[in-house]
């Protein structure tokens, strides 16, 4: 099943609204950046990829809704753009990576007549999203080299489709080692307290036929206990130099279950969600979210209204419980701090 995520549709940035999944499957248009910057925060667009590839598509359409004839207030208009988007979410390094491409093509094409520019843009934008297709293709095949027939996989959170241009990154791997004809079976956590794992990876897998279950994020230890999971992928918002990695609240704690169970943890990552300027991961700005999305499911209130929470989205699970990153250059092993030098290049 191919789903197009993020799209430039005759002038404005197509996103299948994530909000609505899996009960119904609909494209949310953007031609304002407000919009776009709503959905990012709102998780209508959401997933590292996804989200770096839509705000490439926002700094295009800034410079689409430019007024200017000089570089220098086109370079402003876009730029006061780019930065607004950049307030939208703060873990995802993907985000920056493909807004500081975007600021690149501004400088470089600063000679050229705007009407160029904005062609240049559009150019660039698309560059971002179709190396992303290659780069999950890519990290696809080196995980699948991991993974062996009738593999029980145990994932978190949504790092599939819907998350990238492609087939994903860790979803990525399953799609790939069924395609060579391996028999997996996946257990998807549900993901409180936005339940992507619930509505966005069960929806996937089942349109791809996978055979998956759903599980409560709370039952991964019995699941590993009683000998049900042989390994776990997941993707990521940002990896630091030393291979600490932060992804979906919650990963830390299958992290620490699956080194007790002596079970392998993999995280699969293009190169564009590695922030080697990072030492480790403490330095990851992880974003804190409303109290209502923990108070509620979904605008059912399930808890006091005036209940304190305490809601950050993601975690970083350290370098040592990570057995293996997968990405579209290699999987790299530890010391990380050594091995993702090779990325640099
Ligand atoms: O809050 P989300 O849904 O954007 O969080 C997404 C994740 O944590 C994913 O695992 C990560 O972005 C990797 S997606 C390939």
């Amino acid at each position: 099943m191919r789903v197009e995520t993020v799209k430039w549709v005759n002038g404005k940035i197509r996103l299948i609204d994530q909000t609505l999944l899996p009960h119904s499957l609909k494209y949310l248009y953007c031609s304002d950046i407000k919009t776009l910057w709503d959905a990012i925060y709102t998780l209508r667009v959401r997933g590292a990829p996804a989200i770096g590839i839509a705000a490439g598509f926002g700094a295009v359409l800034a410079a689409k809704l430019s007024k200017a004839r000089t570089y220098a207030q086109f370079k402003k208009d876009v730029i006061k753009e780019i930065r607004y988007l950049k307030s939208s979410r703060p873990t995802a390094i993907n985000l920056f990576w493909a807004l500081e491409r975007m600021e690149k093509v501004l400088d470089l094409q600063k000679k050229k007549p705007v009407e160029r520019i904005k062609k240049a843009l559009l150019a660039e934008a698309n560059r971002i999203l179709k190396e992303d297709r290659v780069m999950c293709r890519k990290m696809g095949s080196f995980g699948s080299d991991l993974v062996k027939n009738n593999d029980r996989i145990l994932t978190l959170c949504n790092a599939g489709a819907l998350a990238t241009s492609d087939y994903g990154t860790a979803l990525g791997v399953v799609y790939t080692a069924k395609a060579k004809g391996k028999n997996i079976k996946v257990y998807a956590c549900e993901t409180r307290p936005l339940l992507q794992g619930a509505r966005l990876t069960m929806w996937e897998l089942l349109k791809n036929k996978i055979d998956a279950t759903l599980i409560c994020d709370s039952m991964a230890a019995t699941l590993m206990r009683q000998k049900m999971v042989d390994k776990v992928f997941v993707g990521t918002d940002r990896i630091a130099s030393n291979g600490d990695a932060a992804n979906k609240i919650g990963t830390y704690n299958l992290a620490v279950l699956a080194k007790y169970h002596r079970i392998p943890f993999y995280v699969v990552a293009p190169s564009s969600s590695f922030d080697l300027r990072l030492k480790c991961g403490g330095d990851i700005p992880i974003e804190e979210r409303r109290g209502d999305e923990v108070r509620e499911v979904f605008g059912k209130k399930i808890a006091p209204i005036n209940a304190k929470v305490y809601n950050p989205a993601f975690d970083v699970t350290p370098n040592d419980l990570i057995t293996a990153i997968v990405t579209e250059k290699g999987i790299f092993r530890k010391p990380y701090i050594k091995s993702l030098r090779k990325l640099k290049g």
